[in-house]
């Protein structure tokens, strides 16, 4: 059984999807892992590295491969090269890129969507929303410190006393708390907003001030944020505004899961804001929660520098693919049974609702039911099935549970 680990090929990508330091996990599992050379160049990670560590460096690492797994999506080319049959792991926004699912779908790819992990405790280890979401939280508030030309700390010196920068966060999630943890640590007064009931309580335990705006709270399914009316959020911006116009920095990493990120924050917004102020848009690739704000560039707004966030992750590539590389071994083992003699076997139990729910294509088709329509339109319905006779039960070949493997839960990947 061969694992084979992609060179990223798209433009600004320099995370990784496997580190050295876990190959031997996978080893382990008893799995032969093939890196492309040059895999790890922008991560700092050289092939000599993989090599210690077991892997195999090989051009052709794909050739005979079980499972491939990779950060970006494969590009059109490579998924065409796949044999049928083997298994992906990558990011695959399947709204964003209907194209890529046809050709996984056309080319007999089985596909994992790691968004599409179902976001329960059991799959935590596995997440690599919230993990990458960790790296591009810390990233933001480094950016905003590093763009403020002035203290973030109150500094008291013989010569006088300098006051702290003021950081306002937007968004008080995953990336939210680890952009507030960061800047409370720089020892910025940091003020923070989320819609959901349940973050101003978070807000607070990382010790900052939560903004209680007396709006209804808004929260979705499954802990998430529900969309708002145009009113509400119209309202949301006439309270925060004296907020915003009185920080020094505002970081913004506001999502409702599905859609295009919310703006919270208008034009006329920002231009109140003092001289020498920064905005940190971390939804700028997703709509931007700032009106203006572009991925990827720095652009002026009134007083303010409006930084787009583009790709944040990949901007610490070492920790990101370190914390991603964890996810995907998580999932790997989850993806491994062991046959009546003991050994790893590839043969994910498409039972288990984290296989079924990240799994988009399969088979020839795309078993992601919202992807589907959205490729290939409405069910049709189909003619009514002929009764089928009882099916003999079958003798029993496969493992018991108990005997599955047990998943390691990665505590330091989740911190
Ligand atoms: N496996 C799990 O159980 C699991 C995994 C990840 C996250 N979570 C939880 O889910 C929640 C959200 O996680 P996320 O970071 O992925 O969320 P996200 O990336 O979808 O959104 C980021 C934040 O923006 C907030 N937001 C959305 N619209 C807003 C608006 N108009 N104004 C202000 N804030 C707005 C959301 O409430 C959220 O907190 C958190 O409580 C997190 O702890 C649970």
């Amino acid at each position: 059984m061969k694992i084979a680990v992609a060179k990223e090929a798209r433009d600004g990508e320099s995370r990784v999807a496997m580190v050295p330091e876990l190959v031997a996990k996978l080893t382990g599992l008893g799995y032969d892992v093939a890196v492309e050379p040059g895999a790890g160049l922008h991560a700092l990670i050289a092939d000599e590295e993989y090599a210690a560590a077991g892997a195999v460096l090989d051009d052709a690492a794909f050739d005979g491969a079980d499972l491939v797994v990779s950060v970006q999506p494969l590009a059109a080319e490579r998924i065409r090269g796949l044999a049928r049959g083997t298994t992906t792991i990558s990011f695959l926004p399947v709204n964003q890129e209907p194209e890529t699912v046809v050709e996984l779908r056309d080319a007999g790819v089985t596909a994992h969507a790691v968004e599409l992990i179902p976001r329960i405790s059991r799959a935590q280890s596995m997440d690599a929303l919230s993990s990458q979401a960790l790296v591009s939280g810390y990233r933001c508030a480094i950016v905003a410190a590093g763009m403020l030309r002035r203290f973030l700390p109150l500094n008291m010196t013989a010569a006088g006393t300098v006051q702290a920068a003021e950081v306002v966060v937007l968004g008080a999630g995953v990336a939210g708390l680890q952009a507030i943890a960061t800047a409370k640590r720089l020892g910025a007064v940091v003020r923070a907003y989320d819609v959901r009931a349940a973050a101003a309580e978070e807000i607070r335990s990382m010790g900052a001030k939560a903004i209680d705006l007396q709006l209804e709270t808004l929260e979705g399914a499954g802990g998430y944020a529900r969309e708002m009316t145009e009113d509400r959020a119209a309202r949301q911006r006439d309270l925060l505004t004296p907020y915003i116009a009185a920080a020094d920095a505002l970081i913004t990493t506001a999502a409702v899961p599905g859609r295009t990120a919310p703006m919270l924050v208008t034009r006329e917004m920002v231009e109140q804001m003092k001289p020498g102020s920064v905005v940190v848009d971390l939804a700028a690739e997703t709509g931007g929660n700032v009106e203006g704000s572009v991925a990827g560039e720095v652009v002026r707004i009134g007083n303010a520098q409006v930084w787009g966030g583009r790709n944040v992750p990949s901007q610490m590539p070492g920790p990101a693919s370190k914390l991603y590389a964890q996810n995907v071994v998580n999932l790997v083992t989850l993806m491994t049974t062991r046959d009546d003699e003991g050994h790893a076997l590839f043969a994910p139990d498409y039972a288990d609702e984290i296989l079924s729910g990240s799994c988009v294509t399969q088979d020839g088709r795309i078993v992601h039911e919202p992807t589907r329509e959205q490729i290939e339109g409405p069910a049709q319905p189909g003619p009514e099935p002929e009764p089928q006779p009882e099916p003999e039960p079958e003798p029993e070949t496969s493992a018991p549970p108990d005997e599955q493997l047990d998943l390691p839960y990665d505590q330091e990947a989740d911190q």
